[in-house]
């Protein structure tokens, strides 16, 4: 179960205050699959960075199975985010000077897993999210925005994680490999029973997820 409770992050600049995340409560049962929307400049990018313990909130509290994550000791921090956290980045975030299969390997590799189990596990899910042998062995910039965008959301995929955390993840793709990857992890959501949130802008992926949060001003407006 992840908890979330009266949740702010204000960004201060001078005399200027921004509200990206503001006071918002909410709990998502493990194995839900949530989606949220909200205009630019929302507080989606903000709230899923707390989410995943990337940044900490200025007041309230966010508790997966009991543990506050705002209270985690660096070490244990790293431990989290590793072991129970798939993020995929708004932006991808790979490692440019590491191919596809070194990139998703790479997660697995602080996760102690062995090299060749490492290897075969990072084929596999390159192959689920829709990527050919030969673009596995090719390193980010030599691939397209979408096919990057795969290899992101496979790295987070790596250490089986309770909660994926995914920012626009079929933003750069089109609608039939978008439905694939919407596919992945509503599999992943049900049999695996791994909670998923992710920030689209497609009203038809939102329209399918469990439920359906609107951020508006850092405020949290539907929650069902
Ligand atoms: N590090 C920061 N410092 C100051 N202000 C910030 C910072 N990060 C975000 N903001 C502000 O917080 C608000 C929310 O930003 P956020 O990135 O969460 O929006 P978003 O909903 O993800 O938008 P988009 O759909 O464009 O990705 C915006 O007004 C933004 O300018
Ligand atoms: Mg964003």
């Amino acid at each position: 179960m992840l908890e979330v409770k009266h949740v702010s992050r204000i960004f201060k600049s001078g005399d200027f205050k921004v509200a990206a995340v503001n006071d918002v409560t909410f709990k998502v049962p493990d194995g839900q699959f949530v989606s949220i929307v909200g205009r630019s400049g929302s507080g989606k990018t903000t709230l899923l960075s707390l989410l995943g313990a990337l940044d900490k909130p200025n007041e309230g509290s966010i508790t997966i199975d009991n543990e506050d994550i705002a209270r985690l000791n660096d070490h244990n921090l790293i431990k989290y985010r590793c072991q129970k956290i798939g993020f995929v980045f708004q932006s991808y975030n790979l490692v440019p000077n590491l191919t596809a299969i070194e990139n998703v390997t790479l997660p697995m590799e602080f996760a102690g897993l062995p090299a060749n189990v490492r290897k075969a596990r990072a084929k596999e899910l390159l192959t689920q999210v829709g990527l050919q042998l030969h673009e596995m062995e090719r390193k980010p910039g030599r691939l397209s925005g979408g096919q990057q965008q795969r290899v992101a959301i496979a790295r987070a995929l790596a250490n089986k994680p309770k909660l994926i955390l995914a920012d626009e993840p079929t933003g750069n793709l089109d609608s039939e490999t978008g439905k694939v990857i919407f596919d992945l992890l509503h599999d992943l959501a049900k049999t695996e029973h791994t909670t998923i949130i992710v920030v689209t802008h497609d009203v038809e992926i939102a329209g399918k997820t469990d439920r359906q949060f609107r951020l508006k001003d850092g405020k949290l407006e539907g929650k069902e």
